[in-house]
């Protein structure tokens, strides 16, 4: 049987950086779920699917099969033969995604593609329902967390947005309307599962982080 390592966390918690170095060490394949609704985001914003129309979106999300995750040096991110790891990016791209997330309908749709990464491999999970709901029996479960403003402060160093305090309280406002709204949603919100080992990595590292975690692996896979 393979294992699943799961990753959540609200928005800038440092899950994407972490989950590729961990996975990267272990020889784990990543799963990027939030590329997979980024994806259907970028779908309905194209095609002008209404965010509110559930029905329309599970449709839409047929096309999602066509999704694939490259990974080598970077995660690259492709729709058929289109490429659209650009596209996909950014925290109005991650908008898009968390609207069409937040139906029923719709992750249902997308838990098969999700369940199916573990065939290939063990795998290092990351979203905010890898533990809760699509890997309840993972081997392993992380949530991270960290402070707001320094959440903010990461995604501005992905769009190189300057560090000014307009800018920080701007993409703090907008993180953490996106928290909201994933916490808020009846199915699958973000929430740690029961558990979980929650990391706060607000004054730590990446490569620390994964330290503690590959620790926790090495100590649970010498009990098993
Ligand atoms: O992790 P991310 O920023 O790429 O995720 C974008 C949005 O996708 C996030 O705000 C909510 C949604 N999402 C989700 O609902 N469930 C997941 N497992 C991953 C992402």
């Amino acid at each position: 049987m393979n294992l699943v390592i799961t990753i959540d966390g609200p928005a800038g918690a440092g899950k994407s950086t972490v989950a590729k170095i961990l996975a990267k060490r272990l020889g784990y394949l990543y799963l990027d779920s939030g590329a997979i609704y980024r994806a259907l985001g970028l779908l309905a914003k194209e095609e002008r699917v209404d965010f509110n129309d559930e029905e329309k979106l599970v449709k839409l999300s047929q096309k999602i099969k066509f999704l694939k995750l490259e990974w080598e040096k970077e995660l690259r991110v492709y729709l058929g033969e289109r490429e659209i790891t650009k596209d996909i990016r950014g925290e109005e791209a991650g908008r898009w995604a968390s609207s069409v997330s937040r139906h029923p309908k719709v992750r249902k749709a997308l838990l098969n593609i999700q369940r199916g990464f573990l065939a290939n491999g063990n795998v290092v999970a990351e979203g905010r329902d890898m533990g809760t709901v699509v890997f309840p029996d993972a081997f392993l479960k992380i949530f991270l967390v960290a402070d707001l403003k320094e959440r903010a402060r990461r995604r501005m160093k992905d769009e190189n947005v300057p560090f000014t305090s307009e800018n920080i309280e701007r993409f703090s406002e907008l993180i953490r309307k996106r928290d909201e709204q994933d916490s808020e949603r009846k199915t699958a919100p973000l929430k740690k599962a029961e558990d979980a080992v929650e990391i706060d990595t607000t004054s730590l590292t990446p490569s620390q982080v994964v330290d503690i975690i590959e620790n926790i692996v090495k100590k649970k896979l010498s009990f098993k």
